[in-house]
């Protein structure tokens, strides 16, 4: 696992956004993993600065969402279909038809994991997986004691995820209970990882990912085990490592 610790979160897009475009760049056909939450949405806006200015080609990029909310409609704010659409796709200006959000219809869940597994295994398999890290170690919504060998299937958020993400919905009560996610085993298959945090809040996770035991109750040390991880912190998430 390669460590990157920079002074503050500008300097953490910057740099992540730089891993993310020169692995654009690598292949004629690039497959993406993009996740949700505030960590990465500063990475967003700097690649799309680079669109723009005419530095960056994205007109063949596939990418793929970490996770969804069971239950709530495509259209509503927090939905991830809608946050990914106006973070990523518009900001971007990906081919919509190219952009993949877990299927979190209630109604499909019991073959919407095993169909986007298909379409990730269709597209040629994730690139780079952008991936931000919770307070408690998850990384997509796989919480304390998902199973290394996972794949896209619904989970239970942990209370503390709920309250996490209370900030975006106006209560507690409005956080969905249930979510649809890749697994580990679905994030490891990706041919390089990328985790990035900013904050204090996420010192003792990050601490546990990288110096901690490979353990199923922190399933960010999951990336010790893939053989192309780079981890992109500033001081106050790097603030617990020894
Ligand atoms: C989002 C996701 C989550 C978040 C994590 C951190 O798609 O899968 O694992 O990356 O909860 O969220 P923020 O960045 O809001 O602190």
């Amino acid at each position: 696992m390669e460590i990157v610790i920079v002074a503050d979160g500008a300097a953490v897009a910057a740099r992540a956004a730089q891993i993310m475009a020169w692995a654009i760049r690598a292949v004629p056909q690039p497959v993406i993993g993009v996740a949700t939450g505030s960590s990465p949405l500063g990475i967003y806006r700097e690649l799309a600065a680079q669109v723009r200015a005419g530095e960056l080609d994205v007109s063949n990029v596939t990418a793929f969402a970490l996770d969804e909310y069971i239950g709530l409609a495509p259209s509503h704010p927090e939905s991830y279909h809608h946050v990914i659409d106006e973070t990523v796709t518009k900001q971007l200006g990906l081919d919509p038809a190219r952009v993949h959000v877990p299927n979190g219809h209630i109604s499909d869940i019991l073959t919407s994991g095993d169909d986007y597994e298909r379409a990730i295994v269709a597209a040629g398999g994730i690139d780079i997986q952008l991936l931000g890290i919770g307070a408690n170690g998850h990384i997509g919504f796989n919480e304390p004691a998902s199973s290394f060998a996972s794949r896209t299937r619904m989970k239970t958020l942990a209370p503390q995820t709920r309250e996490d993400n209370a900030r975006f919905f106006g209560s507690i009560e409005e956080v969905p209970v249930h979510c649809i996610t890749q697994g580990l085993g679905t994030i490891l298959d990706a041919g390089q990882l990328l985790l990035v945090a900013q904050g204090e809040s996420k010192a003792d996770a990050v601490a546990a990912m990288i110096e901690g035991p490979v353990a199923s109750m922190c399933p960010a040390s999951a990336l010790q085990l893939h053989r192309f991880a780079t981890v992109v912190i500033d001081e106050a998430a790097a603030s617990k490592l020894q």
